[in-house]
């Protein structure tokens, strides 16, 4: 029970949701740092915990996930290059360019961005780059510029030769570039984080949103919209690209950039979307929206309801798409460990899903989650309740979470596959249906 309240302690300080990581993983790294502070009992290090900022620091040093490298994806950096050279400049003659880079790490992807304006021939006064994280001992590795050959995996490495001076083993970033980006320590979960300073013309949020739980990614995208300019480039990680943003975010259609232009939106009559960016994220979704395609996200929208009548029919599409129905686990399929009037919620759930009443159905699979935090059919369920809504990365995640807790969820599975083909991930859903192949040989 403690170490749930040490995973909703973590959700609740910077968004992470345990599940992406692991309740393994957390509790390896509880168990490490109750040692390290030669505490024996749990309840006594969630105490500590809550009361010892220092402590939570740690801890939070050991479950973040640091992976970055130079130029990861390509693209983003071609396409900001491009971007700065052929519209910003043109446009902003005699102006200071302004990126910011949440969550940096340990300075690849800003270092990166610097690399790319002193490539497209920037003035190296002509461009500010602020680069973000929580992780003091990320940002103490990015100021010291000093690599090792993991954070070199593209293939092009070229700009490695320009950059660094070679040092062994170890890879020294020339102060030109180095003395380019300001490195700041803070939480993206902070909601006023960095807005004292002026907006961005473009903002890397990558790769951060995935281990976040939808309230934190929320939070996020509200921040984003805050801390961006007008006519701001906003980079989403690859698998990041499903994540449902306002109305204002879309798509540049640049392939595999994964960039979002804010638009400027007039003020719809029914309030559609609302200045006032106090408000939660949600309720800045009046209307339930859908984007055409989940990768670049084309501005074009419905309304929930022509959605919600095909819900029934994409839930069987996925039944068509292969496998022996003996296999399916369907979301209403009660457990054994159900108690009565909770297996009585999920069906409930599954009935107004089928009636197109997904909201309704949304709530009751979340509050049903929330008592069964590891009933893999109420995740498959959820997710598509949210696939019917058009929220195509709300869905994958909760397919995510599905095949997480029960590896061979047949219908997670496939669920799972479809959302990877349909944002062009091939690769990852190839694995899931050879995955699955090999279940139902
Ligand atoms: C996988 S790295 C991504 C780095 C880089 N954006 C990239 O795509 O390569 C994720 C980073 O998010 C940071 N992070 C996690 N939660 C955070 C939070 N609440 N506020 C700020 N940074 C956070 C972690 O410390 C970690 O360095």
């Amino acid at each position: 029970m403690t170490q749930l309240a040490i995973e909703d302690f973590l959700r609740q300080k910077i968004g992470l949701d345990a599940l992406t990581v692991g309740s393994n993983t957390i509790a390896r790294c509880t168990n490490k740092r109750m040692a390290d502070c030669g505490i024996a009992d749990i309840n006594l290090y969630l105490l500590k915990l809550q009361e010892s900022p220092r402590e939570l620091e740690e801890l939070i040093e050991a479950v973040v996930i640091p992976e970055t490298w130079f130029f990861r994806d390509r693209e983003p950096f071609v396409f900001l290059s491009n971007y700065v050279v052929s519209e910003w400049l043109p446009k902003n003659p005699g102006k200071i360019l302004r990126v910011l880079s949440l969550p940096c790490s340990t300075g690849e992807e800003p270092y990166s961005i610097a690399i790319s304006l002193l490539d497209a021939g920037l003035n190296p006064q002509n461009f500010i780059i602020d680069a973000a994280d929580i992780s003091k001992v990320a940002i103490a590795k990015a100021l010291r510029g000093v690599y090792g050959k993991n954070s070199f995996r593209d293939r092009n490495l070229d700009f490695r030769d320009r950059y660094f001076t070679s040092q062994g083993d170890l890879y020294l970033l020339h102060d030109l570039v180095r003395s380019k980006v300001n490195f700041i320590q803070g939480n993206i979960l902070d909601r006023y984080f960095l807005t004292e300073r002026n907006p961005y013309d473009a903002i890397f949020c990558r790769n951060v949103l995935i281990y976040f739980d939808s309230a934190g990614r929320e939070q996020t995208i509200l921040l984003l919209d805050k801390l961006l300019k007008q006519q701001g480039i906003l980079f989403l990680g690859h698998s990041e690209t499903g994540q449902k943003l306002p109305p204002q975010f879309v798509s540049v259609r640049h392939s595999l950039a994964f960039a979002y232009r804010k638009a400027e939106i007039p003020d719809s009559p029914q309030g559609l979307v609302k200045k006032d960016t106090a408000k939660t994220y949600s309720s800045v979704f009046v209307r339930e929206t859908k984007r055409t395609d989940s990768r670049e996200n084309s501005g074009s929208y419905k309304s929930s309801n022509s959605y919600s009548k095909s819900f029934t029919a994409r839930a069987r599409s996925t039944d068509i798409a292969g496998g022996p129905q003996s296999l399916t686990n369907r979301a209403a399929a009660p457990t054994a460990a159900d108690k009565g009037s909770e297996k009585g919620d999920l069906e409930t759930a599954q009935l107004l899903a089928d009636r197109g009443q997904l909201q309704e159905a949304a709530k009751l699979c979340e509050t049903y989650l929330s008592q069964n935090r590891t009933n893999a059919d109420a995740y498959v369920l959820l997710g598509q309740v949210y696939q019917a809504t058009g929220d195509r990365f709300r869905a994958e995640d909760c397919f995510q979470k599905a095949t997480y807790l029960k590896p061979n969820h047949y219908q997670g599975l496939i669920h799972l596959a479809l959302l990877r083909e349909e944002r062009g991930d091939i690769s990852g859903a190839t694995i899931i249906r050879q995955r699955i192949q090999r279940m139902t040989k």
